[in-house]
């Protein structure tokens, strides 16, 4: 591979900062970096409260967890998404109910009112897919209206705004993933954020195996996990974050220079009214080439590419679960690529990506 779907992209200061946690010998349990990186989120996002964990998967798991998601009970969670949006609400023995995205790519908000009048689920999980957002307040104020709680898997989306408001804030709690592939990476890593101060004092004492704070020996009024990022890991995502608007707008740019080149021959993600989206990936549907032959061609090429997610409802895994569709998820499967978008990308690279296409 030559060219690769989104890979990390180092600012250069990553290793001075890991040089300083090695002097410090703050490698490990905590530290300063951990402290600067959950602020840096904090203040960019606008968030009150952020909590660095070893993942974006962890975070969601935290907030079922928190939001007393238990056992029989249901959890609303996008249809068209990476698995992990739905992992957690198993880990919990709690039911996924699976709603399909419109033709906006985001989540459907007419099935999602008919499965909330049907099912009464306790907490929906909507992910902005591809670092899109879907109409966050009409959204907002549908849980409001049926009593369920938000949970947003920004995994994709750190930098996407509606209406000027981040991604991951409109909810109880929100994820952002800093996977290798991401917009920002801390080679794995995840960040929980909240409004409510006493939920995420919980979130990191949960996320910290519930060591009772106060006492000289492990006290546990409940169990937890190992969850907390490292300190290391914290130090480059402190540099990450430094550059996060520059990553959103190259990331923009690249969208720009596939869409001139490819416009004729395939429809992209749309950007709904109101929103500014990061575009993490560049994804498209073909009007007419087979995305499977193209990816085929791509690879022969050295050229990284990627179906579309696979919906969870067309799982093995996940056969069973109960769908809210009118099979837009599954069509856009079927005629869809993700394009490489790594922010170090340069022009001639997306023109020959684009040409290998087009021939
Ligand atoms: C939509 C979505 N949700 C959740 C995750 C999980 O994040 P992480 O890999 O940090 O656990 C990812 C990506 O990895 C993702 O794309």
């Amino acid at each position: 591979m030559k060219i690769f779907l989104s890979p990390p992209h180092m600012t250069g200061r990553e290793l001075e900062y890991i040089e300083e946690v090695f002097r410090s010998n703050y490698i490990a349990p905590v530290g300063e970096y951990l402290e600067r990186f959950e602020d840096a989120v904090r203040t960019y996002t606008g968030t009150s409260h952020a909590l660095a964990l070893c993942n974006g998967t962890a975070g969601i798991h935290l907030a079922l967890r928190l939001l007393g998601v238990e056992e029989g009970d249901r959890v609303g969670v996008s249809n068209f998404t990476f698995v992990a949006s739905l992992s957690p609400i198993l880990y919990q023995r709690a039911e996924p109910i699976l709603i399909d995205c419109d033709e906006s790519w985001q989540i459907d908000l007419n099935l999602v009112e008919e499965s909330f009048k049907k099912e009464r689920p306790k907490v929906l999980i909507v992910t902005h897919l591809y670092g899109g957002i879907a109409q966050m307040e009409e959204l907002s104020s549908l849980c409001d209206r049926y009593g369920v709680e938000l949970v947003e898997d920004g995994a994709e989306a750190l930098g996407t705004l509606y209406r000027g408001r981040h991604s991951g804030t409109f909810g109880a709690f929100g994820i952002y993933s800093f996977n290798g592939n991401k917009l920002l990476t801390t080679g794995g890593g995840g960040i929980l954020v909240g409004r409510d101060e006493r939920l995420m004092a919980r979130a990191r004492l949960l996320a910290s195996q519930a060591k009772e704070p106060h006492y000289p020996w492990y006290e546990h009024r409940t169990y937890g996990y190992n969850y907390r990022l490292s300190n290391v890991l914290a130090a480059i995502g402190v540099a990450q974050m430094e550059v996060v608007e520059e990553r959103v707008a190259k990331k923009r740019e690249i969208f720009g220079w596939y869409r001139e080149k490819l416009g004729e021959i395939a429809d992209f993600m749309p950007e709904l009214p109101g929103s500014r989206i990061n575009r993490w990936l560049t994804t498209l549907i073909f009007k007419e080439l087979d995305p499977l032959q193209v990816y085929e061609r791509l690879k022969e090429k050295g050229i990284e590419s990627r179906p579309l997610w696979k919906p969870m409802s067309l799982q093995p895994a996940f056969r069973d679960l109960r769908c809210y569709s009118r099979g837009v998820s599954r069509r856009l499967f079927e005629k869809g690529l993700c394009l490489p978008s790594g922010t170090q990308l340069e022009r001639e690279e997306v023109e020959w990506v684009c040409h290998s296409i087009l021939s």
